[in-house]
């Protein structure tokens, strides 16, 4: 039984890791045939991804896939940890599972992720969740099969969750949710410390992969006739810091750039890291898509300094002006926290005219939730609820005002769109424009998912834009 704990989970003394390829345990393959497993995942694009290698382990060892939790042999929770309510979603889900298990004896419960790395969680899972089969961490996906085989074949619970990034292992299988669209990771973990966030816990030091396994990923990708990669990481801007002298992000963006796949797309970038090559390198490359999610988190310098954010309000805003006036058309995204402790009217109030100065394409806004470990969680928190409420509902008033007068803009315009599918309300084709906008549209002719199609927009919604075919 590995447990973890947060000191060791902070600790960044270098440790070199090693780059190891996964290989399969032969004495496990198809073993179990016949079972299914339900995997429900909460949280951003690394988790969704981290799942898709999850499925794959667990197919290679027999598992097929079904949608409904009630009809699996085996529920998987692949868990996040970055606000209070994805924490309590996930215990809800748990709560449900327990009521199941007491009817299915034979029920298989599991979980994964963010949470499974805080030692609060995995304490309560071992104290009040006996009925959880096997829990394991971030650090150590790959050993999902033998923690699976061992739980089943001891029936004892299994506890395996590493504070310590191990090895950087590649080569995992993977089976992509989507057939056009592929996340690639390019580094795990996260160094800044920004003083509200459990990231850097539950993710670990930054690691950048080598470039040379990225790109021989993207080629395959190319090969196998996906369309989009979205390059991940926690903060993709530290890309190659970690490994290389002269190596970063800019330059793998320029490399990839060239294996002429018709879409690049990249998140997160901190502000801190977000150079003037990246920016040249992405204004060059046409098959970059000109859209970048730049959280600022608070308007408020002093705010700004609370979070750790390294970072003012000016310095920000010089970024965000020198990426739109250089990436002709470019479409920026950002994340705001309202009711960080000792935020003030006039802090918050410097938020609403940084957005009214930014004018955002689109923006992820939430409330504060203190996170156990984290520096900010021990600040004195003296917002009221109520005070927190009312900013985020004056905070999204003025960020939809201005997503609906960006669109508006758009009417009449000709846009590049990857066909997605179809609708199921509106009985229309959808897809993403090259700025990341979502595109309802019609068509005379039929269409085929992942060609990039061009669309005449026609009407501008909050959230959405509507258009034809042309
Ligand atoms: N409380 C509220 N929001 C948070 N985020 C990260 N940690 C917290 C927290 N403790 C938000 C940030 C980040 C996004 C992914 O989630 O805005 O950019
Ligand atoms: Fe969290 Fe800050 Fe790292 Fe983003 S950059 S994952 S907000 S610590």
């Amino acid at each position: 039984m590995h447990i973890p704990n947060l000191n060791d989970a902070r600790s960044r003394k270098r440790k070199d890791y090693n780059r190891i390829d996964y290989s399969v345990n032969k004495n496990i393959i198809n073993k179990f045939s016949g079972k299914k497993y339900c995997i429900k995942t909460y949280g951003c694009q690394m988790n969704e991804h981290d799942s898709e290698n999850i499925s794959a382990l667990l197919e290679s060892i027999g598992f097929s896939r079904v949608d409904d939790y009630l009809d699996a042999d085996l529920v998987l929770l692949n868990t996040c940890s970055i606000r209070e309510n994805a924490h309590n979603k996930a215990f809800g889900m748990l709560g449900r599972l327990k009521h199941l298990k007491g009817k299915k004896k034979d029920l298989i419960v599991g979980l994964c992720g963010c949470m499974a790395q805080e030692e609060s969680v995995v304490l309560e899972i071992l104290n009040n969740y006996k009925f959880v089969n096997f829990v394991f961490g971030t650090h150590n996906l790959y050993e999902l099969p033998e923690i699976l085989d061992r739980a089943i074949s001891t029936s004892k619970q299994q506890i395996e969750v590493y504070s310590r990034e191990g090895d950087l292992v590649e080569g995992l299988p993977v089976v992509r949710d989507n057939a056009y669209k592929a996340y690639v990771n390019i580094i795990y973990g996260c160094d800044k410390f920004c003083t509200y966030c459990i990231v850097p816990y539950t993710r670990g030091r930054e690691r950048s992969r080598k470039k040379e396994d990225i790109i021989d990923e993207v080629k395959q990708l190319v090969k196998d006739g996906y369309k989009e990669v979205t390059l991940l990481g926690q903060n993709v801007n530290a890309y190659g810091k970690d490994l290389y002298d002269d190596y970063n992000l800019g330059d793998l963006l320029e490399d990839i750039a060239k294996l002429i796949i018709p879409r690049i797309r990249f998140m997160t970038s901190h502000p801190w890291d977000f150079t003037d090559r990246m920016i040249e390198v992405i204004a060059k490359y046409p098959n970059i898509m000109p859209s970048v999610h730049l959280p600022v988190q608070s308007g408020s310098s002093r705010v700004l300094k609370l979070m750790g954010r390294r970072y003012t309000r000016e310095s920000y805003l010089e970024l965000f002006h020198k990426i739109k006036d250089t990436i002709p058309g470019v479409s920026i995204s950002t994340d705001i926290i309202v009711g960080f402790p000792g935020e003030s009217e006039e802090d918050f109030c410097d938020t609403m005219s940084l957005v009214e100065e930014c004018k955002y394409d689109n923006a992820f806004t939430f409330i504060f939730s203190p996170r156990v470990g984290t520096p900010a969680s021990k600040l004195k928190d003296d917002v009221e609820l109520s005070v927190k409420e009312d900013r985020l509902q004056r905070l999204n008033n003025v960020v939809n005002k201005y997503f609906l007068e960006n669109n508006k803009k758009l009417v009449g315009k000709t846009l590049k769109v990857m066909v997605e599918g179809i609708s199921d309300k509106k009985n229309m084709y959808y897809g993403y424009s090259e700025t990341n906008k979502l595109i309802n549209f019609t068509s005379d002719k039929e269409l085929v998912c992942g060609d990039i199609v061009l669309v005449k927009i026609e009407d501008a919604k909050t959230w959405s834009l509507d258009g034809k075919c042309i």
